[in-house]
Protein backbone atom coordinates (compact mmCIF):
# COMPACT_ATOMS: atom_id res chain seq x y z
CA UNK A 1 0.00 0.00 0.00
CA UNK A 2 2.71 2.54 0.83
CA UNK A 3 4.94 1.83 -2.34
CA UNK A 4 1.66 2.38 -4.28
CA UNK A 5 0.84 5.76 -2.04
CA UNK A 6 4.25 7.38 -2.71
CA UNK A 7 4.17 6.41 -6.82
CA UNK A 8 0.53 8.13 -7.08
CA UNK A 9 2.03 10.69 -5.14
CA UNK A 10 4.99 11.18 -7.62
CA UNK A 11 2.47 11.36 -10.43
CA UNK A 12 0.51 13.87 -8.92
CA UNK A 13 4.08 15.91 -8.79
CA UNK A 14 5.32 15.35 -11.97
CA UNK A 15 1.89 16.33 -13.12
CA UNK A 16 2.16 19.43 -11.87
CA UNK A 17 5.49 20.30 -12.55
CA UNK A 18 3.81 19.98 -16.38
CA UNK A 19 1.23 22.15 -15.92
CA UNK A 20 3.59 25.37 -16.36
CA UNK A 21 2.32 27.86 -19.11
CA UNK A 22 4.73 27.09 -21.76
CA UNK A 23 4.74 23.27 -21.52
CA UNK A 24 0.61 23.63 -21.42
CA UNK A 25 0.15 26.18 -24.42
CA UNK A 26 2.23 23.31 -26.43
CA UNK A 27 -0.15 20.68 -25.13
CA UNK A 28 -3.19 22.55 -25.70
CA UNK A 29 -1.92 23.43 -28.95
CA UNK A 30 -0.76 19.66 -29.89
CA UNK A 31 -4.14 18.20 -28.94
CA UNK A 32 -7.11 19.29 -29.55
CA UNK A 33 -8.89 16.84 -26.72
CA UNK A 34 -7.30 18.34 -24.11
CA UNK A 35 -9.44 21.36 -22.07
CA UNK A 36 -8.71 23.61 -20.12
CA UNK A 37 -11.49 24.78 -17.60
CA UNK A 38 -9.83 26.13 -14.20
CA UNK A 39 -10.40 29.20 -15.12
CA UNK A 40 -14.12 30.05 -16.62
CA UNK A 41 -15.33 33.29 -16.79
CA UNK A 42 -18.42 34.62 -18.45
CA UNK A 43 -16.64 37.40 -20.38
CA UNK A 44 -14.17 35.02 -21.97
CA UNK A 45 -15.89 32.06 -22.15
CA UNK A 46 -19.68 31.26 -21.49
CA UNK A 47 -21.01 34.73 -23.13
CA UNK A 48 -18.90 34.10 -26.48
CA UNK A 49 -19.95 30.48 -26.23
CA UNK A 50 -23.82 31.27 -26.08
CA UNK A 51 -23.20 33.97 -29.07
CA UNK A 52 -21.41 31.06 -31.04
CA UNK A 53 -24.09 28.42 -30.99
CA UNK A 54 -27.31 29.95 -29.07
CA UNK A 55 -27.53 33.55 -29.57
CA UNK A 56 -28.91 33.46 -33.04
CA UNK A 57 -32.21 31.84 -31.93
CA UNK A 58 -32.60 33.49 -28.40
CA UNK A 59 -31.65 37.06 -28.31
CA UNK A 60 -33.61 40.36 -28.79
CA UNK A 61 -35.92 40.18 -31.79
CA UNK A 62 -35.70 36.50 -32.02
CA UNK A 63 -36.80 34.32 -28.69
CA UNK A 64 -37.69 31.00 -29.89
CA UNK A 65 -39.46 29.08 -27.43
CA UNK A 66 -39.72 32.44 -25.45
CA UNK A 67 -36.20 32.47 -24.51
CA UNK A 68 -33.49 35.68 -24.94
CA UNK A 69 -30.14 34.49 -23.80
CA UNK A 70 -28.60 37.50 -24.39
CA UNK A 71 -26.88 38.84 -21.51
CA UNK A 72 -25.87 37.57 -18.32
CA UNK A 73 -29.07 38.39 -16.29
CA UNK A 74 -31.40 36.73 -19.00
CA UNK A 75 -29.02 33.98 -18.75
CA UNK A 76 -29.29 32.96 -15.26
CA UNK A 77 -32.58 32.10 -14.73
CA UNK A 78 -31.70 29.13 -17.24
CA UNK A 79 -28.76 28.15 -14.75
CA UNK A 80 -30.80 28.14 -11.76
CA UNK A 81 -34.12 25.83 -13.46
CA UNK A 82 -31.18 23.26 -15.13
CA UNK A 83 -32.31 23.99 -18.47
CA UNK A 84 -29.11 26.00 -19.35
CA UNK A 85 -26.57 22.53 -18.98
CA UNK A 86 -30.00 20.18 -19.84
CA UNK A 87 -30.40 21.52 -23.50
CA UNK A 88 -27.02 21.88 -24.28
CA UNK A 89 -25.88 18.75 -22.17
CA UNK A 90 -28.88 17.17 -24.23
CA UNK A 91 -30.06 15.40 -21.01
CA UNK A 92 -33.28 13.87 -20.81
CA UNK A 93 -36.39 15.90 -20.23
CA UNK A 94 -34.58 19.21 -22.27
CA UNK A 95 -35.30 19.52 -25.77
CA UNK A 96 -31.55 19.19 -27.44
CA UNK A 97 -29.80 22.43 -28.21
CA UNK A 98 -28.61 23.51 -30.29
CA UNK A 99 -31.56 22.12 -32.33
CA UNK A 100 -29.79 20.90 -35.31
CA UNK A 101 -26.16 20.84 -36.68
CA UNK A 102 -25.52 18.29 -33.52
CA UNK A 103 -23.99 18.96 -29.58
CA UNK A 104 -22.22 21.52 -29.49
CA UNK A 105 -18.03 20.61 -28.73
CA UNK A 106 -17.47 19.01 -25.77
CA UNK A 107 -15.05 21.06 -24.24
CA UNK A 108 -17.64 24.04 -24.31
CA UNK A 109 -19.97 21.71 -22.99
CA UNK A 110 -17.12 21.76 -20.20
CA UNK A 111 -16.83 24.93 -19.91
CA UNK A 112 -20.20 25.41 -19.16
CA UNK A 113 -20.54 22.91 -16.40
CA UNK A 114 -17.20 24.33 -14.82
CA UNK A 115 -18.55 27.97 -14.85
CA UNK A 116 -21.91 26.62 -13.48
CA UNK A 117 -20.48 24.38 -10.82
CA UNK A 118 -18.21 27.35 -9.91
CA UNK A 119 -21.40 29.45 -9.24
CA UNK A 120 -22.49 30.91 -12.11
CA UNK A 121 -20.64 34.08 -11.87
CA UNK A 122 -21.01 37.59 -13.86
CA UNK A 123 -17.07 37.33 -14.27
C1 LIG B 1 -31.95 27.23 -34.62
C2 LIG B 1 -32.50 27.90 -33.49
C3 LIG B 1 -31.99 27.56 -32.10
C4 LIG B 1 -30.69 27.54 -31.66
C5 LIG B 1 -29.42 27.80 -32.44
C6 LIG B 1 -30.77 27.25 -30.23
N1 LIG B 1 -32.05 27.10 -29.85
FE1 LIG B 1 -32.75 26.82 -27.94
N2 LIG B 1 -34.64 26.70 -28.62
C7 LIG B 1 -35.03 26.79 -29.94
C8 LIG B 1 -36.44 26.47 -30.05
C9 LIG B 1 -37.25 26.41 -31.35
C10 LIG B 1 -36.89 26.20 -28.74
C11 LIG B 1 -38.27 25.74 -28.29
C12 LIG B 1 -38.24 24.24 -28.44
C13 LIG B 1 -39.04 23.48 -27.48
O1 LIG B 1 -39.50 24.05 -26.49
O2 LIG B 1 -39.16 22.27 -27.71
C14 LIG B 1 -35.75 26.38 -27.86
C15 LIG B 1 -35.81 26.24 -26.50
C16 LIG B 1 -34.73 26.44 -25.65
C17 LIG B 1 -34.79 26.45 -24.21
C18 LIG B 1 -36.03 26.22 -23.36
C19 LIG B 1 -36.05 24.75 -23.01
C20 LIG B 1 -37.21 24.35 -22.17
O3 LIG B 1 -37.00 23.52 -21.28
O4 LIG B 1 -38.31 24.83 -22.42
C21 LIG B 1 -33.53 26.67 -23.75
C22 LIG B 1 -33.08 26.76 -22.29
C23 LIG B 1 -32.68 26.76 -24.90
N3 LIG B 1 -33.43 26.65 -26.04
C24 LIG B 1 -31.31 26.93 -24.84
C25 LIG B 1 -30.48 26.95 -25.95
C26 LIG B 1 -29.05 26.93 -25.86
C27 LIG B 1 -28.28 26.88 -24.56
C28 LIG B 1 -28.59 26.97 -27.13
C29 LIG B 1 -27.15 26.94 -27.58
C30 LIG B 1 -26.34 25.87 -27.10
C31 LIG B 1 -29.73 27.03 -28.02
N4 LIG B 1 -30.86 26.98 -27.25
C32 LIG B 1 -29.66 27.13 -29.41
C33 LIG B 1 -34.22 27.15 -31.01
C34 LIG B 1 -32.84 27.26 -30.96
Amino acid sequence: MRPIALLSLLFLFTACYYDNEEDLFQYVAQDPASCEVTVVTYSADVGPLLTTYCTRCHRVGRTDGNVNLEGYSRVLPYVNNGALLGTAGRQPGFPAMPPSGGSIPACDLQKLTAWIEAGALNN
